[in-house]
């Protein structure tokens, strides 16, 4: 039997994913919004494109919960995207409401689904969406890890003009400004990156990739990135969907990996059909190890506007 995929959220990044998971065959698509007729109309634009594209899988518009009854997979788009000279932080309050009135709905439906948030400020809403669900913390993750670290390898192959597969690397922490590309696990070809690029070029791409983001948000002036954050997106339902086992930075909950306790922070994941498997311990450097803890203590202080909100 086809796979259910509930994508709350229809606009750009929930639309995206929606069209990638159907033309990657990886499921049936419930997509959702708060807006009477814009996942209706999208669905429907979508399966008129089927015929050309070839695929099989069904996708409904809808702002009906009860459609999305029995799901696997929950992915969770609802909310603001960032405007210029805002940062996701500024999005924490207008955001928690959204994501929680939308995993309240969502899990009454589907006791039994994985949960995969992209709304932002991602660790925070991630939190909150686990503390909503009450599911268990292998169930629910958030996805902004494997988009920074896509960003990371691009930037990397286009200094080096090498293929991107070439490329090794990994990007934990928040998905914010104290995000942690690792350099002791960049490779390229399998050589450590330290030994072809200069110090000084290597921070400057770190910059760039830490402001990946607002470097789109400024281009685009009336939202932010879709393209590559639904492709991450699919990454991830991919690999659990088809238990691939597959070990990609997810943010998920640490209790006590990294010496980070009670904080959902971007950390390596061995992800499957249940959700996360395990959080695997790369071995870091010092000063990645401190980078990392402070940057799951940044996520701490915004969990606590949550809690103070009351909600
Ligand atoms: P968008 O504005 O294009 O779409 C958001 C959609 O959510 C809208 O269609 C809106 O009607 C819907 N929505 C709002 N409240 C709702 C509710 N209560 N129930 C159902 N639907 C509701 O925004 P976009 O670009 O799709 O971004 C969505 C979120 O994802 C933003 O918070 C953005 O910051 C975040 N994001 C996170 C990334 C990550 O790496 N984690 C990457 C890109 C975006
Ligand atoms: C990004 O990094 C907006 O968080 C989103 O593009």
């Amino acid at each position: 039997m086809a796979k259910k995929i509930t994508v709350i959220g229809a606009g750009n990044v929930g639309a995206t994913t929606a069209l990638r998971l159907l033309e990657k065959g990886l499921g049936d698509v419930v997509l959702v919004d708060i807006i009477e007729g814009l996942a209706k109309g999208k669905a429907l634009d979508m399966t008129q494109s089927s015929p050309l594209w070839g695929y099989n899988s069904e996708i409904i518009g809808t702002c009906n919960y009860e459609d999305t009854k029995d799901s696997d997979l929950i992915i969770i788009t609802s909310g603001i995207p960032r405007k210029p000279g805002m940062s996701r932080e500024d999005l924490v309050k207008v955001n928690a409401e959204i994501v929680k009135s939308v995993v309240e709905q969502a899990v009454k439906e589907s006791p039994n689904a994985i949960i995969i948030v992209v709304s932002n400020p991602l660790d925070v809403m991630t939190y909150l969406a686990y503390k909503t669900s009450r599911f268990s913390k292998e169930k629910v993750m958030g996805m902004a890890g494997v988009l920074d670290t896509v960003r990371f390898r691009m930037f990397l192959s286009q200094e080096l003009n090498v293929s991107v597969e070439n490329i090794h690397t990994c990007v934990v922490g928040s998905h914010g400004d104290t995000m942690v590309p690792l350099l002791s696990h960049t490779t390229v070809a399998g050589i450590p990156i330290t030994e072809v690029i200069s110090r000084e070029r290597l921070n400057s791409i770190v910059q760039r990739t830490k402001d990946g983001g607002a470097e789109i948000v400024g281009l685009l002036k009336t939202g932010s990135a879709f393209y590559a954050p639904a492709a991450a997106v699919c990454e991830m339902a991919e690999a659990i969907l088809l238990d691939k086992k597959k070990i990609l930075p997810c943010t998920a909950l640490c209790q006590g990996q990294y010496g980070v306790r009670d904080t959902f922070v971007g950390v390596p994941v061995k992800l499957g059909a249940n959700g996360v498997k395990e959080i695997v311990e790369f071995k870091l450097t010092p000063d990645e190890l401190t980078a990392l803890r402070k940057s799951a203590e940044a996520v701490k202080e915004l969990c606590c506007i949550v809690d103070n909100m009351g909600i």
